[in-house]
């Protein structure tokens, strides 16, 4: 054994083979068999794809994919694949999509399918008059970001607007210009980076000034998806369970501590359906918690009223960048099955979809907080995975996790004594 302290400079790692890495880490950091033969093991994504999707690819981490079930979305019935390591996530959506399955269901809309690029103008002597020099030149800037996507045009998209704004930066004032373009089924991001970078040695010579960033802003707020369903009062379990979800949501407008948890409740079932589709999920995490906040407070997402008969009335706004092309949404075979799951043909039905599973989970999670709360519906999936972290296996699993419930002790140090104790019997 060498007493050399291992190093993270290894140079050419990216060009081994993902067997070569492998062995590189399990070097470094002595990994055991199991975990390098887990590691090595490729699920259901081809080693060779995974190794043309990121770079150096060791191994890929398989997560649970459930049907949210009773889901029907603008009169239409739809089985919705989400993507999640939590336990209850995919049964709060069949619960509360259960419960409005009568009242018709979700009904949904979009905004558009415009997404922002931003292109930061810094060293601009008149900063007022190159915004106005700017927006002069707009029939210029759409035939330029046009032909960057021939393709998107045909399609329908392309520049839609532009809008230019000083903003007064800590060093300095900054002319922010922003192309708005309609992106029609992609997430977007390729096309508007592309549309901004070719634009930015015009605004250079246009203005006099020094472009620095040219990239989409993730604060998607002209492409918003919104769903909204009512839950009949009594089928909730009556007024009390319904004043309970508005007073939750009261609580979450008043609280940004409470609309944090409220708003992450939202995204277990938004980040799922995201995931499962191969979209990107950072993209649109960061929209909708920018987007709760855009009032200068962070706010829930969601709205809870009465509705005019008494019913129980839930609706939703939020910013959705997701796409059906390009991304791992095309090549990564299992999104490519989710989706058709979801039979989705438009960027904009997957984004609405999506919109809807986010009131579903906010729904449930809502009433259970307001009534039960959420343990107790939490602790039979928690009771197996803990009666696996003990260490049972087949038939082991369901019979110990019975005992934790039972002892009401869902705990690993019990669930390894009892353990001990069924094993004996
Ligand atoms: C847990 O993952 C999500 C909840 O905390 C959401 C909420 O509190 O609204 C239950």
């Amino acid at each position: 054994m060498s007493n050399t302290t291992p190093t993270s400079r290894i140079s050419g790692f990216h060009k081994l083979t993902i067997q070569e890495r492998l062995n590189k880490v399990a070097e470094f950091c002595h990994l055991d068999d199991e975990s390098r033969q887990q590691l090595a093991r490729p699920g259901n994504l081809d080693p060779e794809l995974a190794d043309r999707l990121i770079e150096n690819t060791i191994g890929t981490l398989s997560i649970p994919v459930g049907i949210a079930t009773n889901m029907k979305i603008d009169q239409d019935d739809v089985l919705i694949p989400m993507a999640t390591e939590e336990s209850s996530v995919v049964a709060a959506v069949c619960n509360a999509a259960r419960q409005c399955y009568d009242n018709g269901g979700f009904t949904t809309s979009m905004s558009g399918s415009l997404m922002i690029a931003q292109v930061q103008l810094v060293g601009a002597q008149d900063p007022s008059a190159c915004r106005l020099k700017i927006l002069e030149k707009k029939a210029e800037i759409k035939a330029l970001c046009n032909a960057c996507d021939p393709l998107l045009v045909q399609l329908g998209g392309g520049l839609h607007d532009i809008d230019v704004r000083v903003i007064h930066a800590v060093s300095e004032p900054m002319v922010v210009v922003h192309l708005i373009v309609d992106v029609r089924d992609a997430m977007g991001a390729n096309a508007v980076n592309s549309m901004a970078e070719a634009l930015a040695p015009h605004i250079e010579s246009w203005t006099g000034g020094r472009v620095y960033l040219r990239i989409l802003s993730n604060l998607a707020d002209q492409r918003l998806a919104r769903a909204r369903a009512t839950w009949s009062c009594d089928a909730i379990g009556g007024p009390e369970v319904r004043d309970g979800i508005i007073s939750a949501f009261h609580f979450a407008e008043a609280d940004p501590y409470r609309a944090t948890t409220h708003n992450k409740g939202i995204m277990n079932g938004v980040t799922a359906v995201v995931l499962a589709t191969g979209n990107d999920t950072r993209a649109v995490e960061s929209g909708a918690h920018a987007y709760a906040s855009l009032t200068g407070t962070y706010r829930s997402l969601t709205q809870w009223e009465i509705a005019e008969n008494g019913d129980l009335a839930g609706s939703i706004e939020i910013p959705m960048a997701v796409g059906l092309i390009g991304g791992a949404t095309k090549l990564h075979p299992t999104a490519r099955a989710c989706l058709e799951i979801l039979g989705v043909t438009t960027a904009d039905r997957l984004a609405q979809i999506i919109a809807a599973v986010g009131l579903a989970q906010n729904f449930s999670a809502l009433k259970a907080l307001a009534t039960t709360g959420i343990q107790k519906g939490h602790m039979t999936l928690h009771s197996q995975n803990i009666a696996m972290m003990a260490g049972a296996v087949g038939s082991e699993i369901d019979r110990l996790a019975q005992r934790l419930i039972d002892r009401q002790a869902v705990r690993l140090d019990v669930a390894e004594q009892e353990l001990e104790l069924l094993r004996k019997q």
